[in-house]
């Protein structure tokens, strides 16, 4: 039976042109299966795009008029990352909608786009984070300079405002930078250790799985430039040994469940001396067919589409 989904992607942040990318793929590979797919494109000021068309001239005369697409949907797959998308906005607008949406409910992608209130739900269910702190926007030519860390939005992705800080004349600017993104910021200890990622998929009957983990090879921060210019080097499967594994995934369950994730989540560890250190989640991770979580589920035997599939169909069964 053919299943009209509204696949939804852009959106008004710094990952406009990620979350387009990651629609056109959600929506090429479920054409692939018995689904008819309409598109919807949230432009960077906020105005929904209907088959390339402005259906309105400002964001709430839009999206009102493209509420009857969301009305005729059976599931809405949300391919927007960051805030007013991945950050729990579009499930919200699906729930008061009474529409299916693929992926993580309000509350989980709320918590896990904040890095500060992600590590205090970490740290509760015993999963190590990066010590850190939060200062707001107006308050950073206070900071002082104790050692190296890393300066970083509290609610961003893709890199976008994160710096390492080695100086003290780094400070600063690495604040300021961080601050065009997010008014909290927060100012962490360096982690040393592997960079490894695990994805977690809850399937139609409920269980959940972590596909096997890979490794990003970054020297230094993996930076902006290094997520989109295909310089990337990943590791699939991440060469593991069994005890790691194992803490890996337990560590990346607990934390999908504590959060209360659904669809396919990405938790970003740093595997150190002493086991996996929590760096942030990932609730509307990158779904284009070269992104991390596909190629996890690629190398657990889940090809592309099938992986956007079972979405579809976990979303459906609720
Ligand atoms: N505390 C830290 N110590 C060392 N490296 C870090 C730390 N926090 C972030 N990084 C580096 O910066 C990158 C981006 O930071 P991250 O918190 O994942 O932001 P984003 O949500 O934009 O991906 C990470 O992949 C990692 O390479
Ligand atoms: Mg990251």
């Amino acid at each position: 039976m053919t299943t009209n989904v509204l696949v939804i992607g852009g959106g008004q942040n710094a990952e406009h042109d990620v979350s387009l990318a990651s629609a056109a793929a959600v929506a090429a590979a479920l054409r692939m299966g018995d689904n008819a797919v309409t598109c919807v494109t949230i432009d960077r000021d906020g105005i929904w795009r209907a088959d390339g068309i402005p259906a309105g001239v400002s964001a709430a005369e839009s999206m009102a008029l493209a509420l009857p697409l969301l009305a005729r949907a059976e599931v809405v797959f949300p391919a927007v990352h960051g805030p007013l998308g991945e950050d729990g906005a579009l499930a919200a607008l699906c729930a008061l909608a009474g529409v299916r949406v693929v992926g993580s409910a309000q509350r989980a992608g709320a918590i896990g786009m904040d890095k500060w209130t992600t590590k205090l739900v970490a740290d509760a269910v015993g999963i190590r984070t990066a010590r850190g702190r939060l200062v707001c926007a107006e308050d950073i030519g206070d900071v002082e300079f104790d050692g190296a860390v890393v300066v970083k939005p509290a609610s961003a992705g893709s890199s976008y405002g994160v710096s390492l800080v080695r100086d003290d004349d780094e400070l600063l600017p690495a604040l300021r930078t961080a601050a065009r993104f997010d008014r909290r910021i927060l100012i962490e200890e360096v982690m040393r250790g592997r960079e490894i990622d695990v994805a977690v998929l809850r399937e139609a009957g409920g269980i959940r799985w972590a596909a096997p983990p890979l490794e990003i090879h970054a020297a230094g921060l993996f930076d902006t430039a290094m997520k989109y210019d295909g310089t990337a080097q990943f590791t699939v499967p991440a060469s593991l040994g069994g005890d790691e594994l194992a803490a890996l995934r337990r560590a990346a369950l607990a934390v999908f469940d504590a959060l209360g994730c659904a669809g396919v989540a990405r938790m970003d560890f740093f595997l150190t001396d002493d086991g996996p250190v929590l760096n942030e989640v990932n609730t509307m991770p990158g779904l284009t067919a070269a992104s991390q979580v596909p190629r996890m589920f690629a190398a657990a035997g889940v090809a592309y589409p099938e992986l956007i599939e079972r979405l579809v169909r976990g979303a459906l069964k609720g």
